[in-house]
């Protein structure tokens, strides 16, 4: 029995996960052995993208020490594209993309980075532009000639056709293009892709969009969390791109994220402004501690091992890294209910909150003039470690 098998049935076991994958086989093209790093366009700039910010922000990835710290893949997300050549080839808007794609992604490949791309896999993206169905083949051999090395594909558009079958259609053009590029699937965790998802891509989506808050981060990683079993390397679960530093959290929440992120095996993808990125900002994207917590090899998700009192969750991941079985474990206060909801905690824990934990500190009202300004602190560390929140 391998260790890493004995990890993830020891971990099925304690925790009651309620995912227990069957043998399911993975996509077996040698990419994503740990959770793909780097950064996509679409939380901070939505349809706003052009070749100039794509530069720019390959320029920022290098200049910030992101690319050393790990971050490899500059996405660019939606509205790139606007229609189909004669030849049934995805044209790029001439505006914002004067010399097409591919001198973008060699720019993005000279800075020792690698480039990806988005699509959909139903008749138009999300925002309207031209989807994939139909042009599974031209896409895949458009973007391997392009020199793409990543691709998102969305599930926009996309009524009456099964997930299953339309991401086998793409991961099949993919892979006859020749070219090695990283499959990620995004179509929400609306039809169980953490059951096909591995033998299709290298991760997925398993919630809707994140927003740049407290309550939907959290919101996500309880969902997420569920499929941890399912995660392995070259197939993870993406509970999609980080909001870190984009404005709508504090840095201790941002701080929050990103490790929580790490501890679920997360792809890291930045979804920032990298080029204006405030120190703080900086120094939570590249804390070495927590990339590498993520990055580890042997692969398994972390989850939710102990609720130990009221307002206190650990969650813990195993580590090839450290030594003696060990694991990394980060805990937390998850205090940042509305108002309106809020109420006495017991020791039980509350109804419909999910794997709330709360924690309160003696005096601290929850309402209005609450003090909150110690939520989403985290503490990373061993599991022996001393567990209280930091002063
Ligand atoms: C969907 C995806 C997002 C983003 C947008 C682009 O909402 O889930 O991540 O790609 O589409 O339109």
């Amino acid at each position: 029995m391998s260790a890493r098998f004995v990890t993830v049935l020891c971990c099925a076991l304690t925790l009651g996960a309620r995912y227990v994958p069957r043998a399911a086989p993975t996509l077996d093209n040698g990419l994503a052995r740990t959770p793909p790093m780097g950064w996509n366009s679409w939380n901070h700039f939505h349809c706003d993208v052009s070749a100039q910010l794509i530069k720019e922000t390959a320029d920022a990835v290098v200049a910030s020490g992101m690319r050393d710290a790990g971050y490899r893949y500059v996405v660019i997300d939606d509205c790139w594209q606007v229609a189909r050549d004669r030849t049934g080839r995805l044209v790029a808007d001439s505006a914002r993309f004067p010399g097409g794609i591919k001198p973008l992604a060699d720019y993005v490949h000279a800075k020792g980075l690698r480039f990806g791309i988005y699509t959909d896999a139903g008749r138009r993206t999300c925002q309207g532009r031209p989807g994939t169905y139909g042009s599974e083949e031209i896409d895949a051999r458009t973007f391997a000639e392009w020199g793409v090395d990543y691709v998102k594909e969305d599930w926009c558009n996309a009524e009456g056709l099964d997930p299953p079958t339309q991401y086998a259609t793409f991961r099949d053009a993919l892979a006859k293009a020749g070219r090695p590029i990283v499959f990620s699937i995004c179509e929400w965790g609306s039809n169980h892709p953490w059951e096909w998802g591995p033998r299709t891509g290298n991760l997925w989506r398993t919630t809707g969009d994140i927003s740049d808050r407290w309550a939907s981060m959290i919101a996500i990683l309880d969902l997420s969390s569920q499929y941890a079993l399912a995660a392995r390397p070259g197939a993870w679960n993406d509970p999609d791109m980080l909001e870190v530093g984009n404005g709508g959290m504090t840095d201790d929440e941002y701080r929050a994220h990103f490790s929580l992120w790490a501890v679920m095996s997360a792809p890291l993808m930045a979804g920032n402004d990298v080029r204006a990125m405030p120190p703080a900002t900086r120094e939570i994207l590249g804390n070495k501690d927590v990339i590498a917590v993520d990055q580890d090899s042997l692969g398994v998700q972390g989850m939710l091992v102990q609720e130990p009192g009221i307002d206190l969750q650990v969650w813990s991941k195993p580590l090839a890294r450290v030594a003696n079985g060990d694991r990394d474990v980060v805990e937390g206060d998850r205090t940042h209910r509305p108002c309106s909801r809020a109420r006495p905690v017991g020791p039980q824990r509350p109804r419909g909150v999910h794997g709330a934990v709360l924690r309160h500190r003696p005096g601290a009202r929850r309402c209005d003039g609450a003090d909150h300004s110690r939520h989403g602190r985290l503490k990373l560390g061993r599991e022996d470690s001393n567990l209280q929140l930091p002063g």
